[in-house]
Formats: C-alpha cells, sequence, structure tokens
C-alpha cells in the first residue's frame, strides 16, 4: 500500500484562522468521481492503460492496491499526476472486503470483473457517512444482462457465462449504477439500452474512454445510454475530467470570503447552476480561457439551492452553499433530493454559531454577518471542506477534526488555502485516553 496511508494512521486536524479574503489562482485536478471509474474501466481491456490529471488523493492508492490484488501492475507518479495500469490477460476476480469497507468506489469494479472474466465477487461496502445508498439498482440491472447474482458472506458473488444485452430502467439516476452497467454492458453480447441514465460529466468522461478503448456507445451525456457490445477492448491512454466539485467549492470560498479567485482547469459548463447562485448572491463571475474567475465586494445575499441529479445543483456541493447561506443576508431554504443524511453535519455549523434549522430533506438558513471560531468534526468529505470554508469566515479560530475525509476529496488544500492568502495549518490531533 502506499504512503498516503499516513494520513489514516496519523490523526491530524487543521486549525483554521477566521478573516482571510481569498485572492489569487488555483488549478484544480482530474475528479475523484471519474478516476476511480476510469481506474476499474482499465480491467476492461489487456495491456497498458496511462492515465494522466490523477489527483493526489488515498482514494486512488485503495483503488490502485485492489487492482493490484487483482493481477494488474500500477505505477503512480505523483508529480506528473500519472498512473500506469498493467492488466493481464488473466485477472482475478475478488476485491475484499478490507478495500471495500474503506472506499465504496470499489464497488465499480463488479460490472467490468463480470464482464472479463464471467464472475465477481465483491465485498459489499461501507463508504461515507451520507446515506443507506444501496445497491439495488446495480444489482437489478445485472440480473437483466444474465447475470446471476447472490449473497454470500458479506459478498457480492455475481456470475455469467457471457452477458446479454438488455432494456434497463433506472428508478433513479444513479451515477454508481450508471457506471457498472455500462461498464458490464460493453462487452455484453449484443444491444443494451440504459433509460434514466446518470448525466454526471463523470459518466460522459468514462464513456469517452470506453469509446476510445473501442466501446460502441450511443448517447453519453444524455439520460439513455445505448450500447452495442463488441468483442473485446484496446487499453488506452485517458485524461481525468477536471473535478467540478473542487472548483465549485473554490468559487463558494471566493464568494464567502469576498474574493477574487481564478480557478484554471476547470470547466464552468460543469458548475452552471452553481454558478448562477453566486452570481444571484452577488459575485461576478467571469470565464476564462481554462476556467473561470470568482469576485465578491459585499457579504453574500442569502439564496435558495435544490440539489438534484445532473445539470442540477450537486449534492456534493450542499455543505457549501448552507456555509454560504449562513453568512448571508436573508433567509434560504436548502433542500437535499440525493442523501438523506447529507444534513448530519448541521449540527458541526451550528457548533459555529450558524442559525439552521431542518426539517427532513429542507433546511432553513438564516443568516448572520459573521460565524463564530470552534473546534468541529467532520464527518465526510464535502462537510469537511464546507466546515473549512465556514472557518474562514467566523471570528478566532476553527479546528476542524478528521480531516483525513477532506484529504481524499481535496488534495493540498490547506496548501492552496494558504497560497491564496488563508491561514490554515495542518497539525497532529492529540488524542485523548482514559484509563
Ligand atoms: C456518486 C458520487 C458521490 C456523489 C453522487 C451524486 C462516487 C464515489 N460518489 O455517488 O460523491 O455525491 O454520485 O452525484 O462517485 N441509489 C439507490 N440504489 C442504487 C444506487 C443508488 O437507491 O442501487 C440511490 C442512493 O441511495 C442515492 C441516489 O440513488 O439516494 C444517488 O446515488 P448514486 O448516484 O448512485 O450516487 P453514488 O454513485 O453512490
Amino acid at each position: 500500500m502506499e504512503t498516503a496511508n499516513a494520513a489514516l494512521a496519523r490523526p491530524e486536524r487543521f486549525r483554521v484562522t477566521g478573516g482571510a479574503r481569498l485572492v489569487g489562482d488555483v488549478r484544480v485536478t482530474g475528479a475523484k468521481n471519474s478516476v476511480l471509474k476510469l481506474m476499474a474501466a482499465a480491467l476492461l481491456a489487456p495491456g497498458v492503460t496511462t492515465l494522466s490529471e490523477v489527483p493526489d488523493i488515498l482514494d486512488v492508492s485503495i483503488m490502485s492496491e485492489l487492482l493490484r490484488r487483482l493481477g494488474c501492475e500500477v505505477e503512480r507518479d505523483r508529480e506528473a499526476a500519472t498512473l500506469v495500469i498493467t492488466v493481464p490477460e488473466k485477472i482475478h476476480h475478488r476485491a475484499d472486503y478490507d478495500l471495500v469497507r474503506r472506499m465504496r468506489a470499489s464497488i465499480a469494479v463488479l460490472g467490468p470483473l463480470l464482464a472479463r472474466t464471467g464472475e465477481a465477487d465483491v465485498a459489499l461496502p461501507g463508504g461515507d457517512a451520507i446515506g443507506s445508498r444501496p445497491l439495488d439498482f446495480h444489482i437489478a440491472g445485472l440480473l437483466k444482462l444474465g447475470a446471476t447474482i447472490e449473497n454470500e458472506h458479506g459478498f457480492i458473488v455475481a456470475k455469467a457465462k457471457r452477458l446479454t444485452g438488455a432494456t434497463i430502467w433506472l428508478d433513479f439516476p444513479s451515477v454508481g449504477a450508471t457506471e457498472n452497467l455500462l461498464m458490464a454492458a460493453v462487452l455484453a453480447d449484443g444491444r443494451t439500452e440504459i433509460d434514466n441514465a446518470a448525466r454526471e460529466p463523470e459518466i460522459v468522461d468514462l464513456c469517452q474512454m470506453l469509446q476510445s478503448m473501442g466501446a460502441q456507445i450511443e448517447g453519453a451525456g444524455t439520460s439513455t445510454l445505448i450500447i452495442h457490445g463488441v468483442e473485446g477492448l484496446r487499453p488506452v491512454s485517458h485524461s481525468t475530467v477536471s473535478d467540478r466539485i473542487v472548483a465549485g467549492t473554490w468559487a463558494m470560498a471566493a464568494t464567502m470570503t469576498l474574493g477574487d479567485v481564478t480557478v484554471h482547469n476547470a470547466d464552468a459548463s460543469h458548475l452552471e447552476i452553481a454558478l448562477d447562485k453566486l452570481v444571484t448572491a452577488g459575485a461576478t463571475v467571469d470565464r476564462t480561457g481554462d476556467g473561470f474567475r470568482v469576485m465578491m465586494d459585499r457579504r453574500p445575499t442569502a439564496v435558495d439551492a435544490v440539489t438534484l441529479p445532473y445539470p442540477g445543483f450537486p449534492t456534493d456541493l450542499l455543505p457549501m452553499s448552507l456555509a454560504l447561506n449562513a453568512v448571508a443576508t436573508g433567509t434560504s431554504m436548502v433542500t437535499e433530493n440525493v442523501y438523506e443524511s447529507r444534513f448530519s453535519f448541521v449540527n458541526e455549523l451550528a457548533r459555529l454559531g450558524a442559525d439552521i434549522r431542518t426539517d427532513g430533506h429542507h433546511a432553513v438558513v438564516r443568516g448572520r454577518p459573521l460565524l463564530s471560531g470552534a473546534p468541529v468534526t467532520t464527518p465526510d468529505i464535502r462537510a469537511g471542506a464546507g466546515l473549512v470554508i465556514a472557518g474562514l469566515v467566523a471570528e478566532g479560530e476553527t479546528v476542524v477534526s478528521e480531516i483525513h475525509h477532506i484529504d481524499r476529496g481535496y488534495p493540498k488544500f490547506d496548501e492552496q488555502l494558504c497560497a491564496l492568502g488563508a491561514v490554515v495549518v495542518r497539525e497532529d490531533d492529540p488524542q485523548v485516553t482514559f484509563d
């Protein structure tokens, strides 16, 4: 296992000093939510796959270890942000619990393993504390493609001599289910149609990689994906789509801190609604050659948000939206439609003085001029980023614990914040012991 694990072995925290105005340039790398799926897609073709714009995050190390256990060689160059994956002709088909429980995205190997080897034993995942996140769509879709599936001793055991194309309706445009079914269908016999498919840019990125590998896919980026199965695929070099959630986080942070931040290697068209919300809140957003610039010169105006599958407002930006509204003028209503437990961190924001009431999947936020620094604990990646940027607009110091979550989604977040003028210190988090 690579050394990024050190972050898990020794607890760390961020000490955030409030009052900074973020000013300057920041560059975004490839999307976490894409690269892990691209790594799984590499399994579909024997030979050497090269991925670039690979973010320096622990989840890439976990997925690398999973691929190694399946028989692949994986070489990572952190400086160059590349990953070279050598896939042998014969691969194993088991994804162990010790890896899958640490990273839910491991489930993405289910489709490719089944398509390549006719068999997949994948441990049932754990993952972020943001909802029950079942796998029923993945399983129902694979059954339609002709697989048999058992739940044995904590593993999904899927088998299929040869997958056969079928029409699959998803009850909800699930990102994970769309990806798994797509990766299974590209090597299936005949035509598969996935209706109510997810349309996220990360799905388009996966489709583009699969297409350059030789897959026949129509409708990428729409709700209907049509796949004509092929006999085999070839390995390729592919650059990971830029991380729209990280880019959106910088946009929100610039707005909240009355800053002026230019975000490079970002695609504003992937963030239309979120950036439009910031304009409504009072920010100026200009597109640049390779991204966008966000400028703000006054306290933001409260702005409602409703999370929905892409192209709706992303659920992964909900914590930042709550933080922004917490320091806005006026009252807003923020509605979460994707994950029922996304509001679990609201109590932490309340520790910073945010006035937020939740009822089911709605939150009413009454803005106040300034938050008040306090020690807080983050339950997941995005809540963590939301708490850190809330700390930037809090009086005094905010100490955010459990930052290994943040490190999973935001490579070098503290260094990038400091480069923009914030004061954020990474330090050991001494653990209290009791006798
Ligand atoms: C992915 C992202 C996550 C992001 C989310 C929405 C990864 C690792 N995670 O999550 O960061 O917040 O997309 O953009 O890429 N559902 C079912 N049954 C299923 C599958 C999903 O009921 O079989 C439900 C889930 O409980 C949830 C909703 O569908 O309410 C969305 O899930 P999905 O889009 O699959 O999200 P993930 O792929 O888990």
